[in-house]
């Protein structure tokens, strides 16, 4: 059964915007993109840079790190250093909270 972890509250992002969720061993980047909510690992996967705290533009953030570059919605790269995806979570909102599911 896929487990829900209730993260933060929709209103708490504003588009274009990210914040970071730490809960349990998880520590997430939240990102409204166009009203739409997506979650990722917020620890890059090149090195130390946090993602929610990175420069968003569409969906598309850049690590203020080395300035590597996630799909948002897919977590793929978009631009090197970085060469691994970024981990994305399965996102809904429920009754204005976003939540993920894990398995
Ligand atoms: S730590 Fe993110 S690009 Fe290097």
């Amino acid at each position: 059964m896929p487990q829900h972890i209730d993260l933060c509250s929709a209103a708490e992002i504003a588009p274009g915007n990210a914040i970071k969720v730490e809960t349990g061993d998880l520590v997430l980047a939240v990102f409204n993109v166009d009203g739409e909510y997506y979650v990722t690992d917020d620890l890059c996967t090149h090195g130390p840079g946090s993602l929610s705290e990175g420069y968003i533009d569409g969906d598309v953030v850049e690590c203020n790190f080395h300035n590597g570059q996630f799909n948002i919605k897919t977590g793929e790269v978009v631009m090197p250093p970085c060469m691994v995806p970024i981990k994305t979570y399965k996102t809904v909102v429920e009754n204005g909270r976003v939540v993920i599911e894990v398995e």
